[in-house]
């Protein structure tokens, strides 16, 4: 059956239908549409294919609109908020979000909420991949799902999990050129896995043996990054107690030329993957009686940066002896040159700056008023206000004391210097320790790692 799909499959007869047209989705459905496959976007959101269907696309989403218009329009690639029946061999790839699991609440819900969509319509010789990150165990589940509806997954029906490693605004690794790790429940699936994967990042395929090897790799290559994250800013801690500045370490520490990698300072690692999936593998590992403690500690430290920064921006007040307690936290998304403002340290900075007593507003050249409660919702604080200020010009930074830049977004780097080299605020506090020190600014500037 599977060998009949892999014919189809080599002369395009097919359907894609791809689940989730987010950060990860979106760009997938286009690149294959713009490759001649006949792709279907599907999403719950019906709001987003309203949108989309207008051509109305993020920010973030500006470099495929070009590509994605020509492909809405010659028709290789269509919308939809469910799955439809065809007589061609179909793929459905699952990029649906996979939030921290809570009590009564698991992180694959959607994941199978969608699978369960695509088996509603499916048919032998048709096949799922999973592209979302998942928990050990997440995989098999789906399995499980496929063959309570009768099919046999290797046989008559295909099964691949190939974690998306994308790395927004990374400048020299994009969907075209990631390598990826891949499970497929057959040597059909593999093949049909690579002929698609061809036309996504050139076929660099590395197959692995089970899901769970697949699983596992994906939430530890984002625990080595929170690992070192946390560790760097636990260093930038110390180097705050010693006053020593953190980054001459880390510059001094790089010129090793092995066995050491630089990760710099911040507000602490947000998001939808870093955070997250490090979770994952705590949350699995306790099923299996074992506490992953280094793990653990990091996201420890790292739900802790917001509570240091702000406890540090309180002092610098105590010790200048400043009344006028009022702050700009600048840089609400969790990443620089990011509009993606999910699980954001910018919205904990205001949050646990609002505790000491403080006039809190925020700035985000991407903010966008009208998403206000859907950041809210993101960030678990659904019910606070935050007042968002327009822009950091003088008349609306004037009655403030402190800037606090969460993310040097490349729009505001320009403004920032002039604010401090003119000293138009009387106190900077840097959480990513790039503004140069300036002897000719009366402005107190202070960076996380001193
Ligand atoms: N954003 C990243 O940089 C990134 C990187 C690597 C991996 N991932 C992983 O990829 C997955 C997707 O992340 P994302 O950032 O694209 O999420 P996202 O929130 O941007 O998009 C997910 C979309 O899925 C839709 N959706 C939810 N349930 C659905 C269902 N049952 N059927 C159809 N659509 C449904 C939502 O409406 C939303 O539009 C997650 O598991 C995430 O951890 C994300």
């Amino acid at each position: 059956m599977l060998e009949e799909t892999i014919k189809e499959i080599n002369e395009k007869k097919c359907t894609i239908e791809i689940f989730g047209l987010g950060y990860v989705g979106l760009p997938l459905a286009v690149r294959l549409a713009c490759s001649s496959f006949f792709v279907i976007g599907i999403d719950i959101n019906q709001e987003k294919i309203a949108n989309l269907s207008q051509n109305n696309l993020n920010e973030s989403e500006w470099e495929i609109k070009d590509d994605f218009e020509t492909a809405y329009k010659n028709g290789k690639l269509s919308l939809s908020t469910t799955p439809q029946k065809y007589d061609v061999p179909k793929i459905g790839i699952i990029s649906v979000p996979t939030p921290v699991p809570k009590p009564n609440f698991k992180s694959n819900v959607h994941v199978l909420s969608a699978v369960e969509s695509f088996l509603k319509v499916a048919k032998k010789g048709d096949i799922i991949i999973l592209e979302s990150s998942l928990e050990i165990g997440a995989t098999e589940e789906v399995q499980k799902l496929i063959e309570s509806k009768g099919f046999i997954v290797g046989k008559d029906f295909g099964l691949a999990y190939c974690p998306e490693r994308i790395d927004p605004q990374n400048k020299k690794w994009n969907l075209e050129n990631i390598p990826r790790v891949i499970y497929c429940s057959d040597s059909f699936t593999f093949e049909i896995c690579k002929f698609i994967y061809h036309h996504v990042n050139s076929g660099r395929l590395i197959k692995v043996s089970t899901p769970k090897v697949a699983e596992i790799i994906k939430s530890f290559e984002n625990s080595f990054r929170l690992v070192n994250i946390s560790l760097v800013n636990e260093l930038a801690i110390l180097c705050d107690k010693l006053g020593v500045s953190v980054r001459e370490v880390i510059e001094g520490a790089a010129t090793k030329p092995f066995g050491y990698a630089p990760f710099y300072t911040g507000a602490g690692a947000g998001g939808h993957c870093i955070p997250k999936d490090p979770a994952f593998l705590v949350e699995s590992s306790k099923k299996f009686g074992i506490e992953f403690q280094t793990i653990e500690n990091a996201l420890k430290i790292n739900s802790l940066m917001p509570q240091y920064i702000t406890s540090s921006i309180n002092k610098i007040f105590e010790t200048q002896k400043m009344n006028n307690k009022s702050i700009i936290i600048c840089g609400l998304s969790y990443k620089t040159d990011l509009e993606d403002m999910r699980d954001s340290p910018g919205f904990k900075i205001i949050h646990e700056m609002k505790k000491f007593g403080f006039k809190v507003v925020g700035y985000d050249p991407f903010y966008k008023k009208e998403l206000s409660h859907k950041y809210l919702l993101e960030n678990n604080i659904p019910d606070s206000e935050i007042e968002i200020i327009p822009n950091l010009e003088d008349q609306s930074i004037n009655n403030f004391s402190c800037l606090c830049i969460v993310q040097h977004h490349t729009k505001t780097k320009s403004r920032i210097k002039e604010i401090y080299t003119q000293s138009l605020i009387p106190i900077i506090y840097d959480c990513q320790n790039k503004l140069q020190s300036n002897s000719q600014s009366n402005t107190i500037l202070k960076t996380l790692g001193s």
